[in-house]
C-alpha cells in the first residue's frame, strides 16, 4: 500500500529536493577526470545464499553507499547490495528465482525486472512500493527464453531519482539455444551498462527532472573509462541506464559492431550496425572482434549524435593489450522466431498517442492519449490469451520518447509505416519513437493476468505522468 506521507515524499523528490543529504566537503578530486583515465570495473556476480529445491534464492539490501565514481571523491549513491553499478544476477529458463529484498533507505521501493514475464505481485510496479526497514521477496520463475533483463526501481515519482542514484542492475537468463552457440562466454562476455550524469561541486551527483545538462558518460559507472581486451572476439552486452540520453555508438575505426540480440535475446542472424542507437532501457548485445588490432591498438566507442560536447562523443576505449585463443564464433543463424506474417491474428488495434509539455514550463507534464499517470485508473483492458496491434505515436515535434510495456515482448512491425531494420526485429520491450513518428507493436498476452503499466522509459518523462496503467485478464 503507498501512503499519503509516501506520496509527499515522491512528489518532493520530484520536485528535485535531494533525497541525500549532501555529503561533507571532500578534500580532493571533485573534477570530472580527463577521459580515458580510469580502468573499467565488470559488476560483480550476486551469489544466492541458498539453491534449496530448485530455486535460487538470494538476499540483497537496498542500501546508501559511496562509490568512487571521480578519481579521489566519494560520491553518495543508492545501491543494490552496495554496488555501483549494480551487481550481476544469473538465471536459468525453467528455474526458478526469488529475491528477497531489504529496504535499507529512508525512502519507499518497488523492485522492477524490466522485460520480464513476471506474475503482478512480482512485477515491481509503481504502486508496489514497500517502506523503509521492511523487506519483499520477489519470485520469477524464468519461464521466458534467455534474454539480457535488467532490474531497477519503480517506486511512484521516486524511479528515475532512485535509478539515476544507482539502483538499477543487471539480470542474465540463459536458456539451451543460446548456451549451446559458440558465443564469446565467461569473462569475454562482460555487461556494460552506459548512462549520462550530472556532478555538483562536491563530486556529488546533481538531480533535477528534465536535466538537459548530465553532461559526464559514465560506463559500468566510471567516466569515459579504458578497457584492456585481449585481440579475440568479445561480446558486450550494452544497456542504456540513462534517465533521458538516446546514444548512438560507433568505433573510432568505422568497423560496424556486429549485433546479436536486443531486448527480449538473440536476433535470428547477426546485424552489421555502423551506428548502434540505444535509447534509456533499451538493451543490445554486440560482438566486437579485436583480433584484427595489432596490440597496443586503442579503439573508441563513440557517441555520435549531432553537436554534443566533447566529453558526451566519446563512452569508452578499448585498449588491446595481448593475444589469447579463441574458439568463439558468430554463427549466421542464431535462434528462429515466427515472421511477422505468422504471428497470431490481432483481435483489437489501439492507438496511443505519448505527448509532454514543450512550452518550456518550469513543471512540464507527460501524457498517454491525453491523460497523465493515475494509479487508480485501469486504462487499457486487454483480454488473456490475445494478440492485439498497438500504434504508438510520438505526438511532440521536438521531445523524443519511448514506450516500454511491462509483462511481455512484443514484436516492432513498423516504423514510419515502412517494416524496421532487422536490429529492431527480434522481441523488444522497449521502444524509441522519435518526435512525429509512429510505431507500430504486435503484442500478445498469453502469460499472466493482472495489472501493469506501461510508459515512456525516459524515467524523467514517466514520473511527469507519461504512464498508464493495463489489465489482463
Ligand atoms: Cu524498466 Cu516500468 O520499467
Ligand atoms: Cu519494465
Ligand atoms: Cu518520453
Amino acid at each position: 500500500m503507498i501512503t499519503r506521507r509516501s506520496v509527499l515524499g515522491g512528489a518532493l523528490a520530484a520536485a528535485g529536493l535531494p533525497l541525500l543529504a549532501p555529503g561533507a566537503a571532500r578534500a580532493a578530486g571533485r573534477t570530472v577526470p580527463p577521459a580515458f583515465s580510469v580502468a573499467m570495473p565488470v559488476p560483480p556476480v550476486l551469489r544466492p545464499a541458498s539453491c534449496a529445491d530448485g530455486v535460487d534464492f538470494y538476499e540483497v539490501s537496498i542500501r546508501k553507499a559511496t562509490a568512487e565514481i571521480l578519481p579521489g571523491t566519494a560520491t553518495d549513491v543508492l545501491t543494490y547490495d552496495g554496488h555501483f553499478p549494480g551487481p550481476v544476477i544469473h538465471a536459468r529458463s525453467g528455474r526458478q528465482v526469488a529475491v528477497r529484498q531489504h529496504n535499507d533507505i529512508d525512502m519507499p521501493v518497488a523492485v522492477h525486472l524490466h522485460g520480464a514475464s513476471v506474475p503482478p505481485e512480482s512485477d515491481g510496479g509503481p504502486m508496489a512500493v514497500f517502506t523503509p526497514g521492511t523487506s519483499r521477496t520477489y519470485t520469477y520463475a524464468n519461464r521466458q527464453p534467455h534474454a539480457s533483463l535488467w532490474f531497477h526501481d519503480h517506486a511512484h515519482h521516486m524511479e528515475s531519482e532512485h535509478v539515476y542514484r544507482g539502483l538499477s542492475g543487471t539480470y542474465l537468463l540463459t536458456d539451451a539455444v543460446e548456451r549451446s552457440l559458440p558465443l564469446p562466454k565467461g569473462r569475454y562476455d562482460v555487461p556494460v551498462t552506459i548512462r549520462d550524469a550530472r556532478f555538483d561541486g562536491n563530486g556529488q551527483l546533481a538531480y533535477t527532472m528534465g536535466d538537459r545538462n548530465r553532461t559526464t558518460v559514465l560506463a559500468n559507472g566510471r567516466v569515459t573509462p579504458y578497457f584492456e581486451v585481449a585481440a579475440r572476439k568479445y561480446r558486450f552486452r550494452l544497456l542504456n541506464g540513462s534517465n533521458l540520453r538516446i546514444f548512438s555508438l560507433s568505433l573510432s575505426d568505422g568497423t560496424p559492431l556486429t549485433q546479436i540480440a536486443s531486448d527480449g535475446g538473440l536476433l535470428e542472424r547477426p546485424v552489421a550496425v555502423p551506428v548502434l542507437t540505444l535509447s534509456p532501457g533499451e538493451r543490445a548485445d554486440v560482438v566486437i572482434d579485436f583480433s584484427p588490432y595489432p596490440v597496443g591498438t586503442r579503439l573508441v566507442l563513440k557517441n555520435t549524435g549531432t553537436s554534443l560536447p566533447e566529453q558526451l562523443g566519446q563512452v569508452l576505449r578499448f585498449d588491446v593489450t595481448h593475444t589469447a585463443n579463441d574458439s568463439s564464433r558468430v554463427p549466421d543463424v542464431l535462434r528462429t522466431l515466427p515472421a511477422a506474417a505468422d504471428l497470431p491474428a490481432a483481435v483489437v488495434t489501439r492507438d496511443l498517442v505519448l505527448s509532454m509539455d514543450e512550452d518550456g514550463r518550469p513543471d512540464p507534464r507527460g501524457f498517454i492519449n491525453g491523460r497523465m499517470y493515475d494509479p487508480e485508473r485501469v486504462d487499457t483492458t486487454v483480454a488473456f490469451g490475445t494478440s492485439e496491434i498497438w500504434n504508438v505515436s510520438n505526438a511532440n515535434t521536438r521531445a523524443a520518447h519511448n514506450f516500454h510495456l511491462h509483462l511481455v515482448q512484443f514484436r516492432v512491425l513498423e516504423r514510419g509505416g515502412r517494416p524496421v531494420h532487422p536490429t529492431e526485429a527480434g522481441l523488444k520491450d522497449t521502444v524509441r519513437v522519435a518526435a512525429g513518428e509512429t510505431v507500430r507493436l504486435h503484442v500478445t498476452f498469453d502469460s499472466y493476468r493482472g495489472d501493469y503499466v506501461y510508459h515512456c522509459h525516459m524515467l524523467d518523462h514517466s514520473a511527469m505522468g507519461m504512464m498508464a496503467n493495463f489489465r489482463v485478464r
